[in-house]
């Protein structure tokens, strides 16, 4: 794996696959993959389930999404990522305090971290094309992510994995134990929450 040096905008060859990750910002929000776009399950879950009945109210959702951006972006900084593979959004990220992540609280598995005691949650970690998983651009992403927040100084970024099911917003549990995190609260066995000291 080699990165450029472009703070916001890297570079990077994943098992040969050249893509570009980005940092969202209100310019490219558009490019969020289609499914994520109008999906509001952690900013308002009352909408995500009114979405399921009446998806003729898609842009209205999306909109929020659009809302939920802008604010966290001035309130938080950047609070998503974008990869880019021949020109064409192949995976998404988003991450904030867990403040802004209300459906934090419908979890059994509880005791997130807050943001003034340093800790992130990341909400999503989505490879969009199916045809493009299993090629290392979930793991290139999360670690862009890691090295963000270490960057501006967190102390731990944590997640809801799924145990035996990868669909789950931000994947399975495997996935993360591999990359350093351990398991910090297992009241929902199947849900459990995890961290990742930085
Ligand atoms: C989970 C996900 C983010 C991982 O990204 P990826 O690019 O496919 O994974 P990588 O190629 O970077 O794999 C990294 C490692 O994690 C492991 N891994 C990836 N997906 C896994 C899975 N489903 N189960 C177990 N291990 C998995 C890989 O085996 C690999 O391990 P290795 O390095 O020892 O070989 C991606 O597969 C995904 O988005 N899946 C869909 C999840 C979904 O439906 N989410 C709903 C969104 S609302």
């Amino acid at each position: 794996m080699t990165n450029s040096d472009i703070f916001g905008e890297v570079c990077v060859v994943v098992e040969e696959l050249e893509v570009d990750v980005e940092d969202i910002r209100k310019a490219n929000l558009k490019d969020i993959p289609e499914s994520c776009r109008s999906c509001v399950y952690w900013e308002s879950p009352e909408d995500f389930e009114k979405a399921k009945d009446e998806p003729q109210r898609k842009s209205e959702f999306e909109s929020k999404k659009r809302e939920w951006f802008e604010k966290t972006l001035e309130e938080f900084g950047t609070c998503g990522k974008i990869v880019y593979h021949n020109g064409k959004s192949v995976a998404y990220a988003q991450y904030a305090s867990s403040a802004r992540l209300p459906n934090i609280n419908a979890y059994e598995s509880k005791r997130v971290g807050k943001l003034e005691e340093g800790a992130v949650f990341l909400s999503c970690l989505y490879v969009a094309e199916g045809t493009m998983r299993g090629k290392g651009i979930g793991e290139m992403l999360l670690q862009n992510i890691v090295e963000d927040l270490r960057r501006r100084g967190f102390k731990a970024i944590e997640t809801f994995t799924s145990r035996n099911s990868p669909d789950n917003p931000s994947g399975p549990m495997e996935f993360y134990v591999k990359r350093g995190f351990h398991i910090k609260d297992k009241t929902d066995p199947e849900f459990p929450l995890m961290r990742l000291f930085l």
